[in-house]
């Protein structure tokens, strides 16, 4: 009976181990296979969205909310790269490496009631969001607080829009005409007409505007999309003058005095890379104008999510502190995104020049009372030119599994485009390899023929 056991177990046991080591085996392939698998769709996801979406300029952003779920491996050197938006990932890295310097926690109970400070003109504004953002533009240097009113926004998209609503005049039977200096964002031209609203109407170029009446001009300097710095082109009176500060930042252009205008629309988006939080602020000197804008916000959403700006006042705590630090061992925000801009810059033109197929804008230096340093705009986007026999530019890149947004759509056209340089390092990496393979004597295997 014990010799039976034993040739019992001996046998069993090695049949057991046998398959515990196939299902083991067998576990580990399914395993890859389903890691592989959550990879191929996660990418395949990324160049779903990639595609470009037919005035869609605000659609969900190719990016995924974990950023070890964005980088692709070697092997995928083909895949299309979204460059349409200007979605500023590449700050991700900065805020990993600050660990949990920024973090914050909030109790179920707190940030309930609809109301921030009932005694301030625009009562949805949190107080320490708005003490960070006049001590961020203090040591910035780059717009004067004094004398101003603060109106927080979802975002400074919200803000245009309260300011023209603040603007326009009930009243009157004709809509008061916006206008921009081509090329000009955008976004100003869908938003303005998305409504079909009678009370504003977009009127295209500033520079070819000649109707009479009143205006309101948008200047966005540094503007999107071609980097230049700008002042107002249309100089007479009956208009009103929007500034959309949204890179007036010293990682993006030298910071040559501190803006002082009637209405100046600045974001975190372009500020610290948290376009996801949704939080822009206006500095805006007249009161009854300040007042229509908190009204516009309150008819449009009741104010401004109380968590996003508690997260953003703590963003721009971090920031502040940074820039404050007098540690050689701490890197502030603004310095960790101008390395990362000249990098992008210098590799760009690089690629630019050895393709021989594009052009890109020249900046010239200025002083940045900020830095100290003398340095050439580093704009947020290329604006790049296809140059002949190249005629749509889009369409081209497109070919080659670059997207990016046409000219027309900044009412200029077809042979420009803008390709944004904000996004994570390995998708800039690839398109500048891309694009300075593009030559001229490959140019018609590069355009498909
Ligand atoms: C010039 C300009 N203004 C405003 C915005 C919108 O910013 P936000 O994310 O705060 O709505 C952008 C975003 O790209 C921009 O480029």
């Amino acid at each position: 009976m014990a010799r039976f056991w034993n040739v019992f177990t001996l046998r069993n046991l090695l049949v057991l181990s046998l398959a515990i080591n196939v299902s083991f085996m067998l576990r580990l392939v399914y395993v890859t296979v389903d890691i592989k698998r959550e990879h191929m769709m996660a990418v395949d996801r990324s160049q779903r969205e990639a595609l470009p979406m037919q005035g869609a300029y605000l659609s969900v952003s190719s990016a995924t909310s974990s950023p070890s779920l964005a980088t692709f491996p070697d092997g995928d050197r083909d895949r299309a790269i979204n460059l349409d938006h200007g979605d500023p990932t590449m700050y991700e890295r900065f805020w990993q490496q600050e660990g949990d310097k920024a973090t914050i926690v909030i109790p179920g109970w707190q940030s309930m009631s609809y109301f921030s400070d009932i005694g301030n003109l625009c009562w949805f504004l949190e107080p320490e969001f708005a003490r960070q953002v006049l001590r961020l533009h203090k040591i910035v240097g780059n717009a004067v607080t004094e004398n101003r009113h603060i109106v927080v926004g979802t975002g400074s998209t919200q803000l245009f829009q309260a300011v023209l609503y603040a603007l326009a005049s009930q009243d009157s039977e004709e809509p008061v005409s916006v206008v921009s200096a081509a090329p000009y964002y955008s976004s100003y031209q869908a938003i303005t007409e998305c409504l079909k609203s009678g009370l504003y109407k977009w009127e295209g170029d500033a520079r070819s505007f000649a109707k009479e009446g009143r205006f309101i001009e948008l200047v966005t300097s540094p503007n999107n999309p071609d980097g230049f710095l700008r002042d107002s082109v249309l100089n007479r009176s009956g208009g009103v003058l929007v500034h959309d500060f949204a890179y007036y930042w010293p990682q993006y252009t030298p910071i040559t005095s501190s803006a002082d205008y009637d209405i100046m629309l600045f974001t975190v988006s372009k500020t610290t890379g948290h376009a996801g939080m949704r939080i822009g602020w206006a500095l805006v000197k007249d009161r009854e104008i300040a007042k229509r804008m908190v009204k516009y916000i309150e008819l449009n959403s009741i104010g401004v999510s109380k968590d996003s700006q508690l997260r953003a006042a703590k963003v721009l705590k971090v920031v502040c502190d940074s820039c404050e630090s007098s540690s050689n061992t701490t890197e502030s925000l603004f310095e960790f995104a101008y390395q990362l801009m000249v990098e992008r810059w210098q590799n760009l033109r690089v690629a630019v020049k050895h393709s021989g197929m594009f052009s890109l804008p020249e900046f010239s230096p200025g002083f940045c009372k900020f830095t100290g340093r003398i340095f050439e705009p580093l704009p947020a986007f290329a604006w790049l030119k296809c140059e002949e026999p190249i005629e749509d530019c889009e369409s081209f890149l497109r070919s080659n599994k670059i997207l990016t947004r046409g000219g027309r759509h900044f009412g200029v056209g077809p042979q420009y485009v803008r390709i944004s340089l904000l996004d994570r390092d390995d998708n800039f990496d690839l398109f500048v390899e891309r694009l300075s393979s593009i030559r001229k004597d490959n140019l018609y295997q590069h355009m498909g023929e």
